[in-house]
């Protein structure tokens, strides 16, 4: 599917330039003109993967709105010949990035693709990964419903996609929800959308997941968080094809194919009565259980080598080497936040390699259980080679903010890149480097940083 792209802000000759510019990049572009109508196009089951939205609207309040209705979704900020303060507001109202207009095909490439992180390739090289595919490919084309299980970070997602791409609803929408993200007094508007009014807040009619992944899949995560009365509303829009709306008059046919997720022991929830038997059943017509990553070494090396070019490739830097020692850490490795952790791992090690090759040094592991394994002579856990200070007599908070400066100057000022070095959210790093702000400490810029790196 195409990255959809959702721009706000009026007509203009430079604005027109970059939309070309992305529907060249494979973009599907939307063009509604003030923050009103993004919203509103949003809530009619619109979806989009990405925003940008011109400096002249309300950054802060399309921020606002997004998260107040819980739409995730990265903004970047633009701005025709914009002043570096312009850039900075945007980003301190919550903006991911600046894009400086006029554009630069090259920018707006990048922005979309840092977006479609769902049409990543699978990667598989061991029997027990083959196993779980072949079994896929023969379930893909029907419209039963999957339960994928798995521990956290093994795939689950990428195996739902797969799924999806797989059937004949490929063309269709994927859409997906975690329902332990979502409080629970929210989770049934979020799923079966409602009217306006139906509530205090529901300010305007709002499609929910199952209406917006219409014609589609709808992969639902850790389903065993709902509480018994939505649970047993699910059950009716698998068993009758259709749904309420929270407030709505009449029930809406939906036609969909759910996959539901979980990383816990769904028998040991319908055992203990948190999860109803019956919807158990209706989900679970078919299952695909993801091997953990330690449970399929085979996969560890080629998996390192694709994340190592991926990332390389998205930072512009020639694909690198492993060095021998550098798998054999890797392979030594417990991996218990699975493929995820083995990718952020591999992200790092792209943005401390020096030169064409990863050595075992730039390996970071956390929580490792293979101390007996780290180079001799290697620092393998110093986040990166800049210097500081960390001696006794400085706080922790000052060191802490001498470390994120450091990391986001050996960065160029990238966020991103900055936050996954340092093990932390972009959410943290921008409330820190917020704090630091108004404490008076000058900051990397950003917006400056992504001009440089084109
Ligand atoms: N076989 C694979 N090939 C390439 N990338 C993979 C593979 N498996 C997982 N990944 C990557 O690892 C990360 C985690 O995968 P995914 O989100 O599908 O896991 P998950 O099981 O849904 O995790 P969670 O339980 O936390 O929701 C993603 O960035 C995904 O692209
Ligand atoms: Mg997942």
């Amino acid at each position: 599917m195409a990255t959809r792209l959702l721009v706000i802000g009026p007509d203009g000759r430079q604005v027109a330039i970059a939309v070309d510019m992305a529907a060249a990049a494979g973009a599907a572009v939307r063009r509604v003109s003030d923050v009103a109508a993004a919203l509103a196009s949003l809530r009619a089951g619109r979806g989009a993967d990405l925003v940008f939205v011109d400096l002249a609207a309300d950054v802060r309040a399309l921020i606002q709105g997004l998260r107040a209705e819980r739409f995730i979704l990265p903004v970047v900020a633009y701005g025709i010949d914009a002043a570096p303060a312009d850039a900075v507001a945007a980003i301190r109202a919550g903006a991911r990035d600046f894009l400086p207009l006029p554009p630069e095909a090259e920018l707006i490439a990048a922005l979309l693709a840092a977006a479609s992180a769902p049409t990543r390739e699978l990667v598989s090289a061991s029997p027990e990964m083959a196993r779980v595919l072949e079994l896929a490919r023969q379930f893909a084309p029907a419209d039963a419903s999957v339960l994928i299980t798995g521990e956290s970070g093994t795939g689950k997602e990428m195996i739902a996609r797969f799924l999806h791409a797989h059937s004949r609803r490929a063309e269709a929408p994927f859409v997906s929800l975690n329902c332990a993200a979502i409080p629970e007094n929210l989770l049934e508007s979020e799923l079966f959308g409602h009217e306006k009014g139906a509530f205090t807040g529901a300010v305007a009619r709002r499609i929910g997941k199952f209406e917006e992944a219409s014609g589609g899949t709808l992969l639902l995560d850790e389903v065993t968080e709902m509480d018994p009365r939505l649970q047993a509303k699910l059950l009716r829009a698998v068993q009758e094809r259709e749904i309420d709306r929270v407030g709505g008059s009449k029930p809406v046919k939906i036609d969909i194919r759910l996959i539901a997720t979980s990383n816990r022991e769904m028998e040991a929830a319908v055992a203990e009565g948190r999860f109803r038997e019956d919807l158990y059943f209706r989900l679970n017509v078919l299952t695909l259980q993801l091997p953990a990553l330690r449970e399929r070494p085979a996969d560890i090396e080629p998996l390192a080598r694709h994340f190592a070019e991926k990332h390389a490739l998205a930072n512009a830097k020639p694909v690198p080497r492993l060095e021998p020692a550098a798998v054999e850490r890797l392979r030594a490795h417990a991996w218990r936040g699975n493929v995820r952790e083995l990718e952020n791992c591999l992200h790092r090690a792209v943005l401390l390699a020096q030169g064409d090759t990863i050595t075992a040094g730039d390996i970071v592991l956390h929580g490792s259980t293979e101390s007996g394994a780290r180079q001799p002579g290697s620092d393998a856990t110093a986040p990166v080679e800049a210097g500081v200070e960390t001696g006794v007599g400085r706080s922790l908070a000052a060191v802490e903010r001498d470390l994120i400066i450091d990391t986001l100057r050996h960065t160029m000022g990238n966020r991103t890149h900055a936050a996954t070095i340092l093990g932390i959210s972009i959410r943290t790093l921008r409330n820190k480097l917020k704090q630091y702000g108004d404490d008076g400490v000058t900051v990397p810029a950003s917006g400056a940083a992504l001009g440089a790196q084109g």
